[in-house]
């Protein structure tokens, strides 16, 4: 079921721009955060220097290909403000990622950048469904993750009615949403799931809420889950994107009349396909790992930033100028290769929820037991259940089937897996 459209006297001027005046606004754009970068961060101006590559080089958007990329470890090697193209003082806000391995990842933003980024998650929010007046209830983690608070300036800057609860204390969560009379909630999938669990532990039917719209990101997500969420719901479930390195949540957004894939908003950031191993560019339509350059940003310009998420780009539809990207596969650190085969926790997922009885709580394990990897997942019933070894031979089969690789499954009581309050985990490695 898709939902309703939003009209183009609501939209604002840069989400209508058409392709080409897209193509030579992102033109003047890009020379302008080429020439910042290497005039204000010590990183870019030798990495540009070692190409012997001028700002003033850049002509044309193809030019961009002869920029080096950057990754993560370029930031981690700039800690914590290395990478800060303006003084420290007209930084207005730092974000950071959590940094399970190694340093974190620091962003900053001016004013400015905050301005930008409230409009296009205002923007982002509108394309979902989200009105001014509506009750927004905002279950990304506030803090360093720029989940929380993207969402909730987006939801001010819209007009909405915000309630910042933040991640965690799941019975509170559900009165709070039908006390308020939320019509939209911003939180992880894997959240909304465990929030959905608990309506319906206390007979609630969840379909009986205000929630009509669901805008779910921060970790990959499939088209089954998104069945199976707006079944049991009765809500739109659509996707948003974003990675703190470029702003956070609102680079991209999927819109709720078409649910066919994520708009990236192209007037503040430029994509990139590239194939992962050689770097080449590929052309739009393929798959491989999306690059972002930014177009406006002023605290934080990232140049080629590879993101390690894999997808591809797509014609706009909804927003005809802006091109989509396709629902994220998985990251490339996500990829097990399970004795040669490349598989995704997404690609489990879908076939996980194609069978009777299970559920979307799932966790993959990795072992290496007779120097051979191996497999299994642990998914759990729902309840009621009344043969799980019926439910796991036809995982077994499936995943052979459609992913390639031999897995073993166990299936476990309801509740048994532990709940993420914010991005789940879907991966144990105990190789
Ligand atoms: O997760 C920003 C965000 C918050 C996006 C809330 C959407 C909603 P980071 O913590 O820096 O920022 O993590 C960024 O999360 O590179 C992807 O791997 C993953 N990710 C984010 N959105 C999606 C999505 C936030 N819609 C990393 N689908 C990204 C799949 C996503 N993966």
């Amino acid at each position: 079921m898709l939902g309703e459209a939003c009209p183009t006297e609501l939209q604002d001027v840069g989400e209508r721009l058409s392709v080409d005046e897209l193509r030579s606004h992102q033109l003047s754009l890009l020379q302008a955060t080429v020439r910042r970068a290497y005039e204000n961060v010590p990183h870019y101006r030798a990495a540009l220097d070692a190409l012997g590559f001028r700002p003033d080089d850049l002509r044309e958007l193809s030019d961009l290909r002869r920029l080096p990329f950057t990754t993560k470890k370029d930031l981690r090697d700039n800690y914590p403000f290395g990478m800060f193209a303006v003084p420290r003082t007209e930084v207005a806000r730092v974000h950071a990622s959590s940094g399970t391995t190694g340093r974190p990842t620091v962003v900053g933003y001016t004013q400015r950048d905050l301005d930008n980024w409230a409009d296009l998650m205002a923007r982002s929010i509108r394309a979902a469904g989200g009105r001014a007046g509506d009750v927004c209830h905002v279950a990304y983690g506030y803090g360093l993750f720029t989940g929380g608070l993207g969402a909730h300036y987006g939801a001010e800057r819209l007009g909405c009615t915000v309630v910042p609860v933040s991640g965690g204390m799941t019975e509170r969560q559900v009165d709070l949403i039908r006390d308020f009379g939320a019509r939209i909630i911003m939180v992880t999938p894997s959240y909304f799931l465990a929030i959905v669990d608990e309506m319906e532990r206390r007979g609630l039917d969840p379909r009986d809420t205000e929630l009509r719209i669901g805008i779910f990101g921060a970790e990959p997500w499939t088209e089954q889950l998104r069945a199976e969420v707006e079944e049991r719901s009765g809500i739109h479930a659509v996707d948003i994107y974003g990675l703190s390195e470029v702003m956070g949540p609102g680079v991209a957004q999927e819109c709720v009349e078409t649910k066919d894939g994520l708009h990236i908003w192209e007037d503040h950031f430029y994509p990139e396909i590239i194939d992962p191993v050689t770097g080449e560019v590929l052309p739009d339509g393929a798959e491989g790992e999306l690059v972002f350059t930014t177009l406006t940003k002023e605290a934080f310009p990232v140049l080629r930033y590879r993101t390690r998420d894999l997808t591809r780009l797509l014609p706009g539809t909804a927003r005809p100028g802006h091109r989509r990207m396709q629902k994220i596969t998985g990251r490339t650190d996500d990829m097990m290769i399970v004795r040669g085969v490349n598989v995704f926790p997404t690609q489990i997922e879908e076939q996980i929820l194609l069978i009777e009885g299970l559920t979307p709580h799932y966790l993959c394990i990795l072992t290496r037991p007779h120097r051979l990897d191996e497999l299994t997942i642990q998914v759990e019933a729902a309840p009621g259940l009344t043969d799980p070894r019926t439910a796991a031979a036809q995982l077994v089969h499936r995943v052979k089937e459609r992913v390639g690789v031999t897995i073993s499954v166990e299936i476990v009581t309801p509740h048994a897996l532990e709940r993420s309050l914010g991005k789940a985990k879907r991966i144990k490695d105990n190789r």
